[in-house]
């Protein structure tokens, strides 16, 4: 039977990943895989997460099954956290699901059981899994114009023209805060442009929110999300804990859905249920547990408030820095997008022959589309960067 199977096409970041733990060079910098560094290279389990594992440890009386749309507590403390109170409770249906990644497979999965024939347009660029998970479900989709490699912001025209050929059952996914792989986001003018259009469509928002907290802040990274629930009658949401609690092996992740009423909400409740039971049936706990704790304890929440804020301050200041440093080397502000794009990553606009040479001529790692991991930098590597970059002819 095996043998009738195709090879896979090799993910490019995990690729990159293999390269450059092979590479022996001393002073290599990883800049490629989506994961936040501190300044020693290290991903730091949270505070908030070891006090609330070590009390976890203390009370936890059962490893039996949970829901299998997991423990609703989580669902509410989440969608909580990147709603706030926008919502009635009753129009929201919720399944924990395996990261935001699981998040994403499930919002698929339901928007197909919903409307097989429904087209579902993505950002050009836009994370790759994003296209991956949507042709292996076998769905239909399509690129809107989103990043202006001259200006490296938004194409805000380009997209409005585009998403103009959307039509009523289709679903446009948009990503809730800091955009990857670009860095470049709406600002909330612009989600109110966008979520009108949408609903003048008669379309669904399908929302990935992966890095709440990583961008502007907790409450303005939501402002997008907040907007577009209010704005539309339906808006699917795939919200990730792996960034801003630093869990990513635990895999806790929420796909959340705002109905139209009450008795919808209920229906595509039992849908996102049996989702979960066709797929793994229950989903992970563990990570969501503690996510749980912390979201409903008021001195863990604040301390994991705080340590996101020094994540998210650490990394605005390192884009500071670059920008600084090649305005510096370049004589011109046309770096100056770096300390305005904003979450973990920035699309240098190179070429791939410039990303290469950065790779082969000072062991430096961005991925082929020129994406940078600015959590992958520290204040010694940031002038090696910039030299790099000015090297190559960027
Ligand atoms: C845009 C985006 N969405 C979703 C995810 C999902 O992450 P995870 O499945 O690890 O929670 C990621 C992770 O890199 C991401 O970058």
């Amino acid at each position: 039977m095996f043998n009738t199977l195709k090879s896979q096409p090799v993910d490019k970041i995990m690729a990159l990943m293999q390269m450059y733990r092979e590479d022996a060079r001393e002073g290599k910098i990883d800049l490629g895989v989506g994961v936040y560094k501190n300044a020693l290279g290290v991903t730091p389990v949270m505070r908030a997460v070891k006090a609330a594992e070590k009390v976890l440890w203390d009370v936890e009386g059962t490893k039996s099954y949970t829901g299998l749309a997991g423990d609703p507590a989580f669902g509410k403390a989440l969608s909580g956290l990147v709603l706030g109170d926008t919502v009635d409770a009753d129009r929201l249906s919720m399944a924990a699901q395996p990261g935001g990644t699981g998040a994403i497979h499930q919002a698929v999965e339901l928007i197909k059981m919903a409307n097989p024939d429904a087209t579902i347009w993505l950002s050009a660029p836009t994370w790759p899994n994003h296209p991956s998970i949507i042709k292996h479900l076998g769905m239909a989709m399509a690129e809107y114009r989103y990043f202006d490699n001259e200006t490296r912001a938004v194409d805000f025209d380009g997209m409005m023209e585009d998403l103009k050929g959307v039509k009523a059952g289709d679903a446009v996914l948009l990503h809730g805060c800091c955009h990857n792989p670009t860095g470049a986001n709406l600002n909330v003018e612009q989600w109110k442009e966008v979520a009108t259009l949408i609903e003048a469509k008669g379309a669904t928002p399908f929302i990935d929110i992966a890095y709440q907290g990583f961008g502007d802040g907790l409450e303005e990274d939501a402002a997008g999300v907040r907007l577009v629930a209010q704005m539309v009658p339906e808006t699917m949401v795939a919200a990730s804990c792996s960034k801003n609690f630093g869990i990513y092996r635990e895999r806790t992740g929420l796909l959340f859905t705002v109905s139209n009423d009450a008795a919808q909400a209920k229906v595509t409740q039992q849908n996102l249920t049996h989702l979960n039971r066709q797929n793994f049936s229950f989903p992970p706990d563990h990570g969501a547990r503690l996510v749980t704790m912390i979201l409903e304890d008021d001195g863990l929440k604040a301390d994991w408030m705080a340590e996101l804020e020094e994540v998210r301050t650490g990394m605005l200041g390192l884009r500071t820095q670059l920008a600084d440093a090649l305005r510096e080397r370049s004589g011109s502000d046309r770096f100056g997008f770096i300390a305005d794009h904003r979450g973990m990553f920035s699309r240098l606009g190179a070429s791939p022959e410039q990303v290469e040479k950065m790779r082969v001529d000072h062991g430096i790692y961005m991925v082929g589309d020129s994406r940078m991991n600015i959590a992958g930098l520290n204040e010694a590597t940031i002038p090696v960067l910039a030299d790099a970059i000015i090297a190559a002819g960027v």
